[in-house]
């Protein structure tokens, strides 16, 4: 039984194989940023053949965990505690001032395309397909700031942000997404209730910068496997 246990768990294709495999040395810290992924190098390592290593860096490159780069391939993601912490800091100033100022001007249309996006993101297993409804459904609150280059940081900003989320979600699970924030924010900027807004919109940042910065203290404390 104890054998049984300890047994390496079984992957349904090749592909499944490749990708756990990378993905957990990647968010282990094992594989560091900017590490190039040369397909023949990982498909001799793992013994499998190039087709699926292609299709498993597809997949990653999904979750944020790896980035395509011209002429060079596959590398793994540069991110780290700093940037990100660097990113939320922008994102606490620029998104409460365009969601405050957007509120006034908000009308049921907008509201029906927020609620239309949080149904999705419920509805959505894919990492990568989350990040993007996410970055739609806060533009979608901040539509009428009527200030157009500050809405174009907010979406640059959302973008940086995107990333550390598909790499959180991939790391703890999809579950992890703060649904509840983005209805209490919708709720309440239906009222026009823009205090309450600005707070719930500050405590959403706050916990994800909590999270991602909890993520990476964790993983530099972990000694790399094998
Ligand atoms: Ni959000």
């Amino acid at each position: 039984m104890a054998k049984l246990l300890e047994a390496p768990p079984r992957w349904r294709t090749a592909t499944e194989y490749v990708e756990a495999t990378l993905k957990a040395a990647i968010l282990e810290g094992r594989l560091a940023a900017g590490t190039p992924l040369r397909q023949e190098d990982i498909a001799r390592d793992l013994q499998v053949s190039r087709m699926p290593v292609r299709e498993a860096l597809r997949q990653l490159e999904a979750q944020a965990l790896v980035d395509a780069v011209p002429h060079k391939g596959a590398v793994v993601t540069d991110i780290s505690a700093a940037d990100a912490a660097d990113s939320f800091a922008i994102r606490r100033g620029v998104e409460v001032e365009a969601l405050r100022l957007s509120i006034p001007g908000l009308g049921e249309e907008d509201f029906a395309v927020a609620e239309g996006l949080m149904a999705e993101m419920a509805a959505e297993p894919e990492a990568g397909q989350l990040g993007l409804l996410n970055r739609r459904f806060h533009m979608a609150l901040y539509a009428k700031a009527g200030r157009p280059r500050l809405l174009q940081l907010v979406d640059r900003e959302l973008a940086v942000f995107d990333r550390y989320l598909r790499f959180f979600l991939a790391a703890r699970g999809r579950e992890r997404m703060a649904q509840q924030d983005h209805a209490e924010m919708l709720e309440a900027a239906r009222r026009r209730d823009t205090a309450t807004a600005v707070a719930v919109l500050e405590r959403h940042i706050d916990t994800a910068a909590r999270d991602i910065a909890a993520f990476f203290a964790g993983r530099s404390d972990r000694r790399p496997a094998g």
